[in-house]
């Protein structure tokens, strides 16, 4: 398949960018930023809508992956651009792939599109949603829209509420639930790490390496399984700093963790803490593979270099 990355450059593109041109297909690589691909990549702003357009009419992909996003705490600091970003830039990508024939969607949603009225333990699929965040807001809007394009258009299109995503190779910047990665290179350069978030905060998580493997199975599933077009609940683990700081202190017993919460504790204490992914389970067979104890020490292989 010929594919389009947007967002390649960040945390999940970079690992699903290789997983993609693995699996043989042709992949095109976008950023707004330079990228370094060993394969094509090009400079793509997804709120420049001309060239959006011109880039599927000239290219014309079978299949979009659309992750460029800002995340929770960026999506504060810069509200409108963010909306611009997370939704109207959507609307306006989904519109272009109905215009030239793409035939998959992947985008990321997110746990941020449930709210404080949502059960936080194994939050259902179908959850009241009441975000207070405006990346949270943008994505449970672009949920809606996802599915009016699969019902008034038959666009395949396909995401997941991605919870935290934990893994190596990348500081990820302007989320809630970056502080999990920041730790882990904090703990093994400075023995010590500064939290935004309060040591007893729980939130869902995964790892890398199990979030690029449901990508890949949810868009390789037959399209008559999947009922749900809005976006799937998925589950890989749960933890909160002080759970982490434990676990990491077993490798640097002199790691420090010290907490100063700010604006992310109320996003954070909104979001579920675990979320129930039988849907996934059942209609496209998803299971996590990474629990805690694993993740820290694939986290910690990893990092073994800075050392
Ligand atoms: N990881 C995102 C964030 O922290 C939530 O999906 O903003």
């Amino acid at each position: 398949m010929r594919i389009l990355v947007t967002g390649a450059g960040g945390q999940i593109g970079l690992a699903l960018v290789p997983a993609l041109q693995a699996q043989g297909h042709e992949v095109l690589a976008t950023d707004i930023q330079p990228l370094a691909f060993s394969g094509p990549t090009q400079c793509l702003d997804v709120t420049n809508v001309p060239a959006v357009r011109a880039l599927l009419e000239s290219w014309r992909p079978d299949a979009v992956y659309h992750l460029a996003a800002f995340l929770s705490a960026r999506s504060e600091k810069e509200p409108r651009a963010g909306w611009r970003l997370n939704f109207e830039a959507f609307w306006e990508l989904l519109e272009a792939c109905v215009t030239y024939g793409v035939k998959q969607v992947f985008w990321a949603s997110s746990i941020a599109a449930f709210g404080p009225h949502t059960p936080r333990h194994h939050t259902p699929q179908y959850a009241p949603m009441d975000p207070i965040g405006l990346y949270g807001i943008a994505k449970l809007t672009a949920e809606r829209l996802s599915e009016y394009f699969f019902l008034h258009y038959s666009l395949d299109v396909r995401s997941l509420r991605f919870p935290g995503v934990v893994g190596p190779g990348h500081l990820p910047q302007g989320g809630t639930t970056d502080f999990a990665v920041h730790m882990f290179y904090a703990a093994k350069k400075e023995k010590r790490y500064c939290c935004y978030l309060l040591p007893h905060t729980r939130l869902p998580m995964i790892y890398l390496s199990d979030a690029i493997r449901a990508i890949l199975e949810l868009m390789e599933a037959p399209a008559e399984r999947l009922t749900v077009r809005s976006a799937y609940n998925i589950q890989g683990l749960s933890f909160s700093p002080a759970e982490l700081v434990a676990h990491i202190q077993r490798r640097v017993p002199d790691f420090v963790c010290t907490y100063e919460p700010d604006f992310r504790q109320r996003l954070a204490e909104s979001w579920p803490e675990s979320l129930d992914d039988s849907y996934a389970r059942r209609e496209w067979g998803w299971q996590p593979h990474y629990d805690l104890p694993a993740l820290v020490e694939s986290m910690w292989q990893a990092l073994e270099p800075l050392s």
